[in-house]
């Protein structure tokens, strides 16, 4: 696995295609890199600017055939839009636009950086490749016909600059973060024929079995019934593909921190089609994505090994399929989880939170100090910020601080909401503990975060709820430019385990 990443001046490899990422006004040219190409381009840069013909826009893309006039035989001038607003995300958009232009050629591609251009170059170099690798990607796997079609692959991304370590540092892990990223989508958009808790529970296997000093366990429903998780248990009765807890270990060498242990919990319901409380039929194709937020705790902790950060980490994802059925679970049942408290059923689709619960007690169970769980948890966070930002809630000012930096750095954006003690009636019951979903048509992302409080246990906790931007109905426009997953969260949790270490 791995795109190969290369720092080197131009001239000194041969790429298939040079790529220019361009800030408006055009006029201005002011990269040194691409002064030097449209010189030796007889001007043609400068041309193309003056006519229109290419206008710098955030998601244009323009191939050139060089003819020999420069040692690449292509060149990708792609926009980034005004030069005032410039982001990180402008960098991956640019990059993704160019990833896909070349889909005709593949190969190697070359990115000149830009001095001038308001992001430091290790930041400019890791985005680029980030957006290169994640907007190579195609979702198509299941294809048989015209195979001829597809995209080729990009199979090499050199950072036009002279060698530096740090630029090759942030090259190689952004390299790596998308790369993990992308098998996190492949799991998302894997079909529930092919990808159910077992499935899931294997391929965790596997990941651990690549990686030094990570380690897999998976507990089956006789251990779940040991252990009391009568609430993830619940989830997965409706279903001939049983419930799995998936728990991945990462102990490395010499932790930074001994008194540290990062959790992360996620929801894998490899098909949600919302059990008695049965879904209507329009989308519920894309419930395949509702272990989401599972992909990417697995790949998540993945990256934190294959980056061999100094910072001891589990991950537990539940993992079960929701289908209404002879033994499925019913509005009216009252669950017993393993914490001990009751939960009476509302309504069996809101089953994100049951599996979560469990999953959450478990984590603190074996020494997580700090927890972050990630879940596709409601339509109503969708409604509210769109596939863009996760909303989340946190118990704890510096953790939400920290998670807030790590989305704003890492590109997988989260946005706070709160998480108020007020909010705790929307859960009451008459006869248990709680109850999983109200008839109230209020805040149900709030009330979701309320009931996976009871099971956070102590210390710091946040609840991602990446309905949104998990899994994509179209393209986004930036560097996601297919439908289906997004592999969100891995590059979080890579930055979030950095910012503890
Ligand atoms: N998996 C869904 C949430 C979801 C909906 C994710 C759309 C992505 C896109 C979740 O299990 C669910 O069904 N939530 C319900 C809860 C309700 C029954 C309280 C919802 O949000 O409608
Ligand atoms: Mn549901
Ligand atoms: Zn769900």
């Amino acid at each position: 696995m791995g795109v190969p990443i290369d720092i080197a001046l131009p001239g000194q490899t041969r790429v298939d295609a040079l790529a220019l990422p361009l800030a408006q006004p055009l006029a201005d040219l002011s990269g040194e890199g691409a002064r030097i190409v449209d010189e030796k381009l007889g001007g043609r840069l400068r041309e193309l600017a003056a006519s229109g013909e290419f206008r710098g826009d955030r998601g244009e893309a323009l191939l050139l055939h060089t003819s020999g006039d420069l040692d690449a035989p292509r060149v990708v001038l792609t926009g980034l839009g005004k030069r005032a607003e410039v982001d990180l995300d402008a960098f991956r958009t640019a990059a993704a636009v160019a990833a896909q232009a070349l889909g005709r050629v593949g190969g190697t591609v070359g990115w000149l950086l830009d001095e001038s251009l308001p992001a430091s170059l290790p930041d400019q170099a890791r985005t680029l490749v980030e957006g290169t690798i994640i907007g190579g990607y195609t979702p198509g796997r299941w294809k048989t016909q015209d195979t001829d079609k597809r995209p080729r692959p990009i199979e090499g991304i050199v950072i036009a600059h002279f060698e530096t370590q740090e630029l090759r540092d942030a090259a190689e892990r952004a390299a790596l973060l998308a790369e993990r990223t992308n098998r996190a989508r492949d799991l998302a958009n894997m079909p529930p024929n092919e990808l159910n808790p077992h499935t899931l529970a294997e391929h965790a296997q596997a990941l651990a079995g690549e990686l030094d000093h990570l380690k897999a366990e998976v507990l089956g429903p006789r251990e779940l019934d040991k252990l009391g998780m009568g609430a993830l248990s619940a989830v997965g009765r409706g279903s001939r593909n049983e419930p799995r807890l998936i728990v991945l270990r990462y102990d490395p060498p010499s932790p930074t921190r001994k008194d540290v242990q990062l959790g992360v919990v996620g929801k894998a319901v490899t098909f949600d089609a919302g059990g008695i409380s049965l879904k209507p039929a329009n989308k519920m194709e894309d419930m395949k994505g509702d272990m989401a937020g599972g992909a990417g705790t697995l790949h998540g902790i993945g990256a934190i090994a294959a980056l061999r950060l100094p910072v001891r980490a589990i991950a537990v994802v539940a993992a079960a399929e929701n289908l209404p059925g002879g033994d499925a679970f019913r509005p009216g049942d009252i669950l017993h989880a393993a914490n001990g408290k009751t939960i009476e059923i509302v309504n069996t689709d809101a089953e994100g939170r049951l599996v979560l619960a469990d999953a959450l007690w478990y984590a603190r169970r074996e020494g997580a100090t700090h927890v972050l769980d990630l879940a596709t948890l409601t339509g109503a966070m969708e409604l509210a910020l769109g596939d863009l930002y996760a909303g989340f809630f946190a118990n704890d000012d510096e953790w939400r601080d920290l998670i807030s930096a790590a989305g704003d750095r890492s590109g997988d954006l989260v946005w706070p909401f709160p998480l108020h003690e007020r909010y705790r009636r929307y859960v009451d019951s008459a006869y248990a503990d709680m109850k999983n979903s109200s008839t109230l048509r209020q805040a149900s992302p709030a009330l979701a975060a309320m009931f996976l409080e009871e099971f956070a246990g102590a210390g710091p906790w946040a609840h991602v709820d990446m309905a949104g931007p998990g899994f994509l109905e179209r393209s986004r426009g930036d560097y996601y430019r297919v439908p289906g997953g997004t592999g969100y969260g891995v590059r979080l949790i890579a930055e979030l385990a950095s910012s503890l270490a």
